[in-house]
């Protein structure tokens, strides 16, 4: 190869390598910001927790919507729905059978949650408003920690 066709090969490649290089950069850091660790679910599992998890979100939604009328009782029957029973407990322990941690941090969710509906009783709004805000951390730390990993 003389020293021109040299020249043409490099100018020609550079900015493929270039945009490969970049492409890989921006990758290897997404990879490196996400550091939530793996929950392991077989496929239907995921697709249960994840519908679990509209579940949650639709009762805080029914929460707050209970909260704009002053509705005592209706803050108590939502709160009810994200509290500990047995079977959300049974279904705390599945989700996190293969994943240390995750079903404490589910039921550190339902425990706040428990709170809630017992300050709904009391009509203690003031109370319940920062009790809320305890129980959605519960989530948010929860989000902040673990993503779905689907294994066969
Ligand atoms: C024990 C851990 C944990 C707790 C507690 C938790 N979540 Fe999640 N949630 C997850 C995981 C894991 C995912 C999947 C995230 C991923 O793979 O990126 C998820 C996903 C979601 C999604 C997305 C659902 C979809 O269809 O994609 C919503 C909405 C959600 N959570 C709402 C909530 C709300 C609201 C609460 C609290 C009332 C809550 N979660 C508490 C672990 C948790």
């Amino acid at each position: 190869m003389n020293f021109l066709k040299f020249f043409y090969f490099i100018a020609i490649l550079s900015p493929y390598a270039l945009y490969a290089q970049d492409h890989k950069k921006m990758m290897d850091q997404m990879a490196m910001s996400d550091s939530r660790k793996p929950v392991k679910l077989n496929a239907m599992m995921a697709k249960h927790q994840l519908a679990n998890m509209r579940e949650h979100l639709n009762a805080v939604q029914e929460i707050i919507a209970a909260m704009s009328d002053r509705n005592f009782q209706g803050m108590k029957i939502a709160s009810q729905k994200l509290a500990t029973t047995p079977q959300m407990a049974m279904m705390c322990e599945h989700m996190g059978q293969m994943t240390p941690g995750f079903t404490q941090m589910g039921m550190a969710l339902h425990t706040e949650a428990d709170k809630l509906v017992v300050l709904a009783d009391k009509k203690d709004y003031n109370g319940f408003v920062k009790q809320l805000s305890v129980t959605t951390k519960t989530c948010t730390s929860c989000h902040a920690q673990f993503k779905q990993e689907i294994i066969p």
